[in-house]
């Protein structure tokens, strides 16, 4: 089968497009013939070896978490599928798999995919959904009524949780830069601050959750916008989270959290029955083909993603 594979941690050029062997199904896996995957930038910072005390050394590495696709064989002990039912999933362990044509995955991490998206827009939501999913309810706690601000609205994380923040009917605010206003408005956000014009630490605005996606605003500078049982939370280790997690952690009052997101089918089957119902949606912002990932790479490593990057997988 054809597959993206790296032989070495480094620069987008790492990313081959090779013919390696298809992957055989055992007892509890499920053969998925993948049509579309998308771009996480975890995928990046893997490449880049960033996370080498976790991956090491075992080339070739297949990378991607993300895949949508078709169910074309099935393990002795699968009971939720059949050959020919159209899934969507969130690849676990790391670094992977899914820059390819064919992965063999457990049903742990497997739902149906939406009814109503294409293979390309089912393919963008797992990691970057189940992340804004959990962080809110489950680190962030998230209530009805309540009052909650996103930093990093506008990319893959984001576009997610202002729509999931929306769907606990929420009041939501978020922060992006000018070009992308009228985007998180038709998301549902309540309230929108440009950080380019504003800084949303220097008001006087309170909140019940801060959810920093894209790890630009500490604890420490935040701290003053929370109530005073306000969780902020992150998704970047960071000194400052480190300290604030464990000091808030002891004191009652304001927490601060490190929120690292869990593949599960159940969130994957949640999801699906938001986005069916039309409470969430998701935005893709381009489309590359598997050959051209490297270019996905170099894009996505900007930092300017609008919702999410999908691959098709020819
Ligand atoms: N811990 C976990 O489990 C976990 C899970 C998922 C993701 N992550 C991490 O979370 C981060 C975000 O992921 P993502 O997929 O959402 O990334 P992304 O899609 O690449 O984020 C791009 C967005 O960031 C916005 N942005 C850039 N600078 C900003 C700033 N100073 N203030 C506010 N927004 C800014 C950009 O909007 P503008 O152009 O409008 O600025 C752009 O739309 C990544 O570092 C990722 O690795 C961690």
């Amino acid at each position: 089968m054809k597959a993206v594979i790296i032989e070495r941690y480094g620069s987008p050029d790492v990313l081959q497009y090779a013919d390696i062997e298809k992957p055989s199904v055992t007892g509890d896996r499920l053969l998925i013939k993948i049509y579309a995957s998308s771009i996480n930038p975890i995928d990046w910072k893997l490449r880049q070896g960033m996370l080498k005390v976790i991956t090491g050394n075992k080339f070739p590495m297949i990378l991607g978490f993300d895949v949508a696709g078709e169910v074309v064989e099935v393990g002795a002990n699968i009971t939720n599928f059949k050959t020919g039912d159209g899934v969507y999933a969130y690849l676990n362990p790391v670094p992977g798999g899914a820059y390819a044509e064919y992965v063999a995955v457990s049903e742990r991490f497997v739902s149906l995919k939406p009814s109503n998206l294409s293979y390309e827009q089912a393919a963008v939501v797992p990691l970057a959904a189940t992340t804004a999913l959990q962080a809110l309810r489950d680190t962030g706690e998230i209530k009805k009524g309540q009052k909650v601000l996103i930093n990093g609205a506008a990319g893959g994380v984001g576009t997610f949780a202002v729509q999931i923040a929306k769907a606990y009917e929420t009041e939501v605010t978020a922060v992006c830069s000018a070009k992308n206003v009228e985007l998180v408005k038709s998301l549902g956000a309540d309230s929108v601050i440009d950080y380019t014009q504003q800084d949303f630490t220097k008001d006087t605005e309170k909140y019940d959750i801060i959810f920093d996606v894209v790890g630009k605003r500490s604890f420490s500078e935040c701290k003053n916008n929370l109530l005073d049982r306000g969780i902020y939370i992150t998704l970047l280790p960071s000194p400052d989270i480190i300290l604030n997690g464990f000091l808030t952690f002891l004191i009652p009052g304001k927490k601060a959290k490190l929120f690292v997101a869990k593949a599960n089918d159940k969130d994957l089957a949640y999801l699906k029955e938001l986005i069916e119902a039309n409470k969430i949606r998701p935005i893709i912002d381009r489309i590359y083909p598997l050959s051209q990932i490297a270019d996905a790479h170099r894009y996505s490593e900007e930092g300017r993603t609008v919702g999410k990057i999908a691959i098709a997988i020819e």
